[in-house]
């Protein structure tokens, strides 16, 4: 049977949050960022190892203490220029069986449940082409001109936002990946392919913190949690 792993791109410097740190490790209610999505990874009975793709010289993962994570943590510092690179070289590095099961999610989205993810696995893990988590846009849609004046209401019908963890099998998206190198999230480099991924409900809450104003509200539903 394919057995399922989790990859967390990390390499990125978060420069929308306006802080030196890198994103993944700026302090969200008492722990580095990062820590969050790792723990609700680690803790999935279904995933063999998490890999945590870093920096070639990021200077801050090992001054943390991870072992209260157990054993299924890896990091690989081989991070490349985009997000779509990191995962690349991260799968390259993995050696994973083609046919291996890989959820990649953002270390920025630190609010992941234990049951969204479950849920995801469950309703993808006999699918032919693997799927996302997302939600059906609920705002109306406006498009903007250079003055942020309305130019233009969009039709919102069957429009979702993307969300990670993204499952896909592990040959299929280094394929993907490839071929399609300049994407932003691991759903488009398959959809490049001519495939059509399996959007998954999700919840707003599994938002990424992007801005500093996020901080706040993360920092309130993962106390909630607790
Ligand atoms: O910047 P953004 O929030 O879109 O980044 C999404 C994820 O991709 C983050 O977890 C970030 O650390 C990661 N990333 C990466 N390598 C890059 C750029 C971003 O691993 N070069």
């Amino acid at each position: 049977m394919s057995k399922i792993f989790a990859l967390v791109p990390a390499a990125g410097c978060g420069s929308r949050m306006g802080s030196e740190l890198p994103k993944q490790y700026m302090l969200l209610a008492g722990h580095p960022m990062i820590y969050h999505a790792l723990v609700t990874l680690c803790a999935s009975p279904e995933i063999d190892t998490v890999f945590v793709v870093l920096s070639p010289d990021d200077a801050y993962w090992l001054s943390y203490d991870w072992s209260p994570l157990g054993d299924k943590l890896q990091p690989l510092f081989c991070g490349g220029a985009t997000r779509a690179e990191s995962v690349l070289n991260g799968l390259i590095a993995a050696e994973l069986e083609r046919d291996d099961w890989l959820l990649v999610h953002d270390a920025a989205r630190p609010c992941l449940s234990h049951k969204q993810l479950a849920r995801l696995i469950e309703a993808l893990r006999d699918d032919d082409v693997g799927g996302i988590l997302a939600v059906p846009v609920a705002d109306t849609l406006k498009r903007a001109d250079a003055e942020c004046r309305i130019v233009q209401t969009e039709d919102r019908e069957g429009v979702w936002q993307a969300q990670t963890p993204q499952m896909f099998r592990t040959g299929l998206l280094l394929q993907a990946l490839q071929i399609a190198p300049n994407v932003t999230d691991d759903a488009s480099a398959v959809e490049s392919l001519g495939f059509h991924p399996k959007l998954v409900t999700s919840s707003s809450s599994n938002f990424k913190v992007t801005y500093p104003q996020d901080v706040e509200l993360a920092e309130l539903l993962l106390g909630v949690r607790k």
